[in-house]
Formats: structure tokens, sequence, C-alpha cells
């Protein structure tokens, strides 16, 4: 059976001019582009299938994201359902000048796998190993549930 490890994708970007806003501050659009592609990789290598972002919750601007910054991007699969997948993403954001990474942002994404036929298609079943994995399993059920209400 698969983990969430096994599909877990960090992908580093670097802020350049035509990424900001006027003020230098890296623009939101950019960095959702970001964060659904290195879901989508995640998403794609734990299905083994085209997927496609089916939604996106709350996403936070917690601190702005300056140009030159170095970005990382990590995205983690939480749980895999019948035929969709939640990706937990977390944006962190360093200056050159300093090693020190700080967390900017956090999302969860779902994606569902589609078949050569655009179909929704099941997906491999997922098992998580850490405490922390263990738990986002657990609502990841819950923030499902909700979503649907
Ligand atoms: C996402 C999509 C494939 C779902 O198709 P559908 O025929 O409505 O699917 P179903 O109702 O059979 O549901 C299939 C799965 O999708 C999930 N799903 C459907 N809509 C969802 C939504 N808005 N949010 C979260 N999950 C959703 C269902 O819960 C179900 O999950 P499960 O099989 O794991 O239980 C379809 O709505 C679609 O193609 N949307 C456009 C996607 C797109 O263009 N994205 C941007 C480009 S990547």
């Amino acid at each position: 059976m698969k983990t969430p490890e096994d599909s877990v994708v960090i992908m580093t970007e670097i802020v350049y001019p035509n990424d900001t806003n006027p003020m230098g501050i890296l623009q939101g659009g950019k960095l959702m582009h970001w964060m659904d592609t290195a879901s989508a990789i995640c998403a794609q290598t734990h299905s083994e299938n085209i997927s496609v972002t089916a939604s996106i919750d709350r996403v936070a601007f917690k601190k702005p994201i300056y140009l030159g910054d170095i970005v990382t991007i990590k995205a983690k699969i939480t749980r895999a359902f019948e035929t969709s997948m939640e990706i937990y993403i977390e944006v962190k954001a360093r200056t050159v000048k300093k090693a020190e990474n700080i967390l900017t942002n956090t999302a969860y994404f779902t994606f569902v796998a589609l078949s050569d036929n655009k179909k929704p298609t099941k997906v491999p079943a997922l098992k998580p190993v850490s405490d922390i994995e263990i738990e986002e399993y657990k609502n990841a059920l819950k923030r499902k549930t909700f979503s649907h209400i």
C-alpha cells in the first residue's frame, strides 16, 4: 500500500520581478499557481493518472513574500478516498541572506483522478504511518464530509 512519503513533492522557486506587484510582493495568483502545480504532481504520483483540481479550501496569505525570496512549496497527500485525494500544502519563504524559513501559507487541495475517457477513476488506498499522518488522515474525512454539506 502507498504511504504519504511515496508521493511527497518539494518544489523550490525564486521570486522574479514578473511575479510581483509594484511593491515587490509576490502576487497571490502566482503563488496559487505554484501550489496547484506541486499538489497536482503529488496527486498524479499517488494516483498514477491525470488528476484535476476539484476544490481548494480557504487560503490565507499570512506573511508577504518579496522579490528575490526563495519559496519552498511542500505537497503531501493526507487521504485517498474513492476517486478523490486531499493534498496538504505548506509554503515557506526565506531571503537569500538568511537561512531561516518562514511559514507563509497552508491549504488543502482536493484532486480527482481521471481515466483516459475523462471520468473519475479509483485511486490506490493510502496508508498513513507517522502520528501526524494518522491525525491528518482522520481529519481529512471530517473535512470531506463538511465540504459536501
Ligand atoms: C472534479 C470533477 C472531475 C468531478 O466530477 P463529477 O462527475 O462531479 O464527480 P462525482 O460527483 O462522481 O464525484 C467524484 C469525486 O469527486 C469529489 N468531488 C466532486 N466535486 C468536488 C468538489 N467540488 N470538491 C471536492 N471534491 C469533489 C467527490 O466527492 C468524489 O470523491 P470520491 O469518489 O473520492 O468520493 C468534475 O467536477 C470536473 O471535471 N471539474 C472540473 C475540474 C477542473 O477543470 N479543474 C481545473 C483544471 S485541473
